[in-house]
């Protein structure tokens, strides 16, 4: 695929280059901030399967730099339209002037203090500002402890074997984990599926109470079954679908914010959940019950401070290995459509990527064809010359 065409079909790949993001993906998680507020009150945070590093882009430059993208972006240029419809009077809100919990009276932006962002992933990942890179298999133990190394250096002290409770949990768990997909479907959706329930049985080790836990998923016929395994640690469960995240695929993220540990409940490293943890059921809430929640007839409105009004419909359903997460589309409408193939002036220039990747999995094999030769080793330009027998050095 040249690197005009996929300019031309993909504007989110184009966009990426142009805003200097490393990924498309970081529109993904820019969206999903949009609609849930991710990062309110966020400093620590663990990057699953991050590279090439367009997530942990996104962390550094609205934890570290203190720079105003996804939530606070909209909510500025809420204000500001408001601002326009209604004049200077109090109806504006927040106007980005003066002194405000994001920029100082000098308008420098106010970066948070004790950030701390760890990135993990299969790959190497390039070098980015204050995030602390690890090359690790998510699915595998011994990653844990590396984790919570990274987060508290000075405190945990890894050949101690301090085992897996770190001093200090964190507030925001994200994995964006996929595997190298064959096409097979069933199969794609099982491994990936596999790499969720890596990131959640991590994801409980080192969350703090409240904490939120945000991963990719293929909606696969089973999906509803993982969506209800995650309510038992989550007081909220969304599947959300960004703009930027293609309607013809099946991904989506699972959304889970207000984490608490069920009572009781030991995690079992010989039995993780996914694997066999028999994982206790929030009881039901009675009729009353639900009604106390503010669910009127098994349907509850919430009206948010931001005009938005949702309703999500209480499924009574006996099955108990099921439920149906709210699904919520984000991104605003007036985004690009991640489907669209777009007109390109001609007079436009293709960029490079961000940054390249690293260490491509695919380097190899390009190595072992070039190595063999014959037609599986060469190019179509050097086929057609030893085809036709010219010689262009
Ligand atoms: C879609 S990419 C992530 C993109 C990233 N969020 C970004 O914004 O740049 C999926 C990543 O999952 C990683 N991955 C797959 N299996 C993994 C595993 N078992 N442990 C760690 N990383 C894994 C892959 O190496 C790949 O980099």
């Amino acid at each position: 695929m040249g690197k005009s065409s996929k300019d031309k079909r993909d504007a989110y790949y184009r966009l990426a280059k142009e805003q200097g993001w490393r990924a498309r993906s970081a529109f993904k998680l820019l969206q999903i901030d949009e609609q849930f507020d991710l990062f309110r009150d966020v400093t620590r945070v663990v990057d699953l399967c991050a590279a090439p590093g367009s997530w942990s882009q996104v962390l550094s430059r609205i934890l570290i730099k203190g720079e105003s993208f996804g939530r606070r972006a909209w909510e500025e240029k809420q204000a500001r339209e408001r601002k326009i419809i209604y004049g200077d009077g109090e109806e504006g809100g927040k106007d980005g002037e003066g002194e405000t919990e994001y920029v100082t009276t000098e308008g420098e932006l106010r970066p948070r203090e004790g950030v701390k962002i760890v990135a993990v992933d299969l790959q190497p990942m390039a070098h980015l500002e204050g995030i602390t890179t690890l090359k690790g298999d998510i699915t595998h133990p011994a990653t844990i402890p590396r984790i919570l190394q990274a987060l508290d250096p000075d405190t945990y002290k890894l050949d101690e074997g301090q085992g897996e409770s770190g001093s200090n949990p964190v507030d925001l768990v994200l994995s964006d984990g996929a595997p190298d997909v064959t096409g097979l479907h069933d199969l794609d959706i099982y491994v990936q599926s596999q790499l969720l329930y890596s990131a959640l049985n991590l994801a409980l080790k080192i969350l703090k109470p409240g904490g939120a836990f945000v991963a990719k998923v293929f909606r696969g016929k089973n999906v509803d079954c993982i969506y209800a395994q995650l309510r038992c640690f989550f007081k909220s469960v969304y599947c959300a679908k960004p703009r930027s995240s293609r309607a013809s695929s099946l991904e989506a993220f699972v959304v889970c914010q207000g984490f608490e540990m069920p009572k009781d409940f030991v995690l079992d490293p010989q039995r993780p959940v996914g694997l066999g943890a028999q994982v206790p059921v929030p009881p039901k809430k009675t009729k009353e019950e639900r009604k106390k929640d503010g669910v009127v007839d098994d349907q509850k409105t919430t009206a948010r401070d931001d005009g938005v009004t949702t309703i999500e419909l209480d499924s009574d359903s006996e099955d108990d290995t099921k439920w149906i997460a709210p699904f919520v589309a984000c991104g605003d409408l007036s985004a690009w459509d991640a489907d669209a193939t777009y007109h390109l002036p001609k007079d436009r220039i293709s960029l490079d990527p961000v940054q390249p990747p690293t260490a491509p999995p695919y380097k190899l094999a390009l190595e072992l064809r070039r190595q063999r030769g014959g037609l599986y080793g060469k190019t179509g330009k050097e086929i057609k010359k030893a085809r036709e027998g010219w010689d262009d050095s």
